[in-house]
């Protein structure tokens, strides 16, 4: 029997997850914002999709304050994993800003990052964020103009400081 259940879901990925359309793909991905996401496993996708590590202690109490953190699992009955990522922060209320969007690159081009960011955006409607910014690095800025995002007029209102 491999009848299709949205609810059977339930108890791995709570209430609010969203079960991916991936027609051609052989496994099923879930978003949620429950699932507690393993630090080790945010990590390793962290090295998947190239990026430098921080501090594991200071990623768990970043985890911890973010507004929302989203998980994308591969799904597996017994040990779902965490294939993509993404968090906000914010005040819940009116303004949210969107970190860490990934997907694990075995498993980007089939639409997940898409959805992800659907997922996250209608979330924070939930919560009548309304007005919601992200800083794409520019070889990824496509990615979001073709969902609607619009690009900084002009470069000339956006700051951006960072110490490395
Ligand atoms: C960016 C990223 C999240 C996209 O995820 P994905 O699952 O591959 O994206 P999707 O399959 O949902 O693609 C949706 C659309 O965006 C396009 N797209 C995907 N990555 C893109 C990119 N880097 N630049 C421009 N367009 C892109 C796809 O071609 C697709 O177009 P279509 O709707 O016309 O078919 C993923 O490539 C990733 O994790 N990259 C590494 C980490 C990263 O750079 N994160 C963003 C930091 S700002």
């Amino acid at each position: 029997m491999t009848g299709f259940r949205p609810t059977a879901f339930e108890g791995l990925y709570g209430r609010n997850h969203r079960v991916c359309s991936t027609p051609n793909a052989p496994h099923r991905f879930i978003l949620s914002t429950t699932r507690r996401v393993d630090l080790n496993e945010q990590q390793q996708l962290c090295d998947d999709v190239g990026w430098s590590r921080l501090p594991i202690e200071r990623v768990r109490l970043a985890l911890e304050n973010s507004l929302m953190v989203v998980g994308l699992w591969l799904h597996d009955p017994h040990q779902p994993r965490l294939v993509g990522f993404a968090r906000c922060i914010g005040d819940g209320v009116i303004e949210a800003i969107v970190c860490d969007v990934a997907v694990h690159p075995n498993y980007q081009g089939i639409g997940l990052g898409k959805q992800l960011m659907t997922y996250v955006l209608d979330a924070l409607r939930s919560q009548q964020v309304n007005r919601v910014t992200l800083f794409a690095d520019p070889d990824v800025v496509e990615f979001y103009s073709a969902q609607g995002w619009e690009l900084e007029p002009q470069q000339r209102r956006c700051a951006y400081w960072h110490e490395d």
